[in-house]
C-alpha cells in the first residue's frame, strides 16, 4: 500500500471509511478489510462504532503496526481536560493501547484553538496517538493550528471528491506542511453516476469509483477514505493502484470541482472557504 510520511509518520493513502456502518456489520467489513490488505481505517467517537471497529480489529487478529487506526474528538469535547478523556474514552472501546492519528472532528470557536492544540499534543506526548491533525478546518483555521502547533499537525480532514474543488484549502495546507485526507471521497455514490469520470473509467476497464479514488491519491499528500458496508466492494475500491490518469484526464476531473457540491455542511460547520 502506498503511503505519505506526514506529521512524523508514514500514512496508507487508502483507507476505510465507517461513518454510518455499526455493530456486527462493522465489525464484519473491518475483519474483511484487514484480511484482504486494506491497512488503515476511520472512525470517530461520533460515529458509535468504536467498539464495533474493536472488534473488528481483534477477529482480524492484525499485528497492532500492521494497521494505521484514526479516530476523533467531537467539537462539544474540546476543552482541554475533556479533550484528554475523550481519547482515553476512544482507546478504551477500540481496546487499544495507543491511536495512529486523533483528529478534532469539527473547529469550536468556543473554546480558545490554542488550548485544542495543546491538548491534543498533550495526547500525543502520553503516548496515545502517534500524530494529531483536525477536520473540517477552513484555509484560515489551518494557518492557525499549525502556527500553534510548531508545524506538528499532520493532516486535515476535509469533504473533497470532483465536484467540490478545494484550492484554498489545498493551498493553506500545501504552505504548512500538512496532508489532506478526502472524507465522502465518491461523492457519497454521485461520483459512479457522473458521465465524463463513466467514460474515462470505460477507457481505463475500471469503475467510475475506481476512476474518482485514483484522482485523490494520485494528488501530492491526498489520502482517501471511502466507506463501504459491503464487503464485496472492498476489493474494488482498493484496485486504484494498477493504473494511471493521464495529465488530460487528471485536469478534466479537477474542472468538475466547479460545481461546489458539498454533501457534509451542518449548522456548526465553519464559513466554508467556497461559501
Ligand atoms: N471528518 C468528517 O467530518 C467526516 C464527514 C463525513 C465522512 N467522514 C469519513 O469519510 C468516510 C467516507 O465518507 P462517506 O461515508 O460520507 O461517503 P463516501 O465514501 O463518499 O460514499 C459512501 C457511499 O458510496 C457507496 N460506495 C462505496 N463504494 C462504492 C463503489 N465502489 N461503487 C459505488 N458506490 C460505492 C457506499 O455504499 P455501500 O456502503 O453500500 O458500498 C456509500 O453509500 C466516512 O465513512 C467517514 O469515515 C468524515
Amino acid at each position: 500500500m502506498k503511503t505519505v510520511s506526514l506529521g512524523g509518520v508514514e500514512i496508507p493513502v487508502l483507507g476505510l471509511g465507517t461513518w454510518q456502518v455499526k455493530d456486527e456489520a462493522c465489525s464484519d467489513v473491518v475483519r474483511a478489510a484487514l484480511e484482504s490488505g486494506w491497512t488503515h481505517i476511520d472512525t470517530a467517537a461520533r460515529y458509535e462504532n468504536e467498539k464495533a471497529v474493536g472488534k473488528g480489529l481483534r477477529a482480524a487478529s492484525a499485528a497492532r503496526d500492521s494497521y494505521f487506526l484514526t479516530s476523533k474528538v467531537w467539537h462539544d469535547q474540546l476543552e482541554p481536560e475533556k479533550l484528554i478523556q475523550a481519547c482515553e474514552d476512544s482507546l478504551d472501546r477500540l481496546g487499544l493501547e495507543h491511536l495512529d492519528l486523533y483528529l478534532i472532528h469539527w473547529p469550536n470557536p468556543r473554546v480558545p484553538l490554542k488550548e485544542q492544540i495543546e491538548a491534543l499534543l498533550e495526547v500525543r506526548a502520553r503516548g496515545w496517538t502517534r500524530a494529531v491533525g483536525v477536520s473540517n478546518f477552513t484555509a484560515d483555521l489551518v494557518r492557525e493550528a499549525q502556527d500553534l502547533a510548531g508545524g506538528q499537525l499532520a493532516l486535515n480532514q476535509v469533504e473533497y471528491h470532483p465536484f467540490l474543488s478545494q484550492e484554498k484549502v489545498r493551498a493553506a495546507l500545501d504552505a504548512a506542511g500538512m496532508g489532506l485526507t478526502a472524507y465522502a471521497p465518491l461523492a457519497r455514490g454521485a461520483v459512479s453516476e457522473d458521465e465524463t469520470i463513466r467514460d474515462i473509467a470505460k477507457r481505463h476497464g475500471k469503475s467510475a469509483a475506481q476512476v474518482g479514488l485514483r484522482w485523490l491519491v494520485q494528488q501530492d499528500n491526498t489520502l482517501a477514505i471511502p466507506k463501504t458496508s459491503n464487503p464485496a466492494r472492498l476489493a474494488e475500491n482498493a484496485a486504484i493502484f494498477d493504473f494511471e490518469l493521464s495529465e488530460a484526464e487528471m485536469a478534466a476531473l479537477t474542472a468538475l470541482g466547479g460545481e461546489r457540491r458539498r454533501t457534509i455542511d451542518p449548522d456548526f460547520a465553519p464559513d466554508w472557504d467556497d461559501a
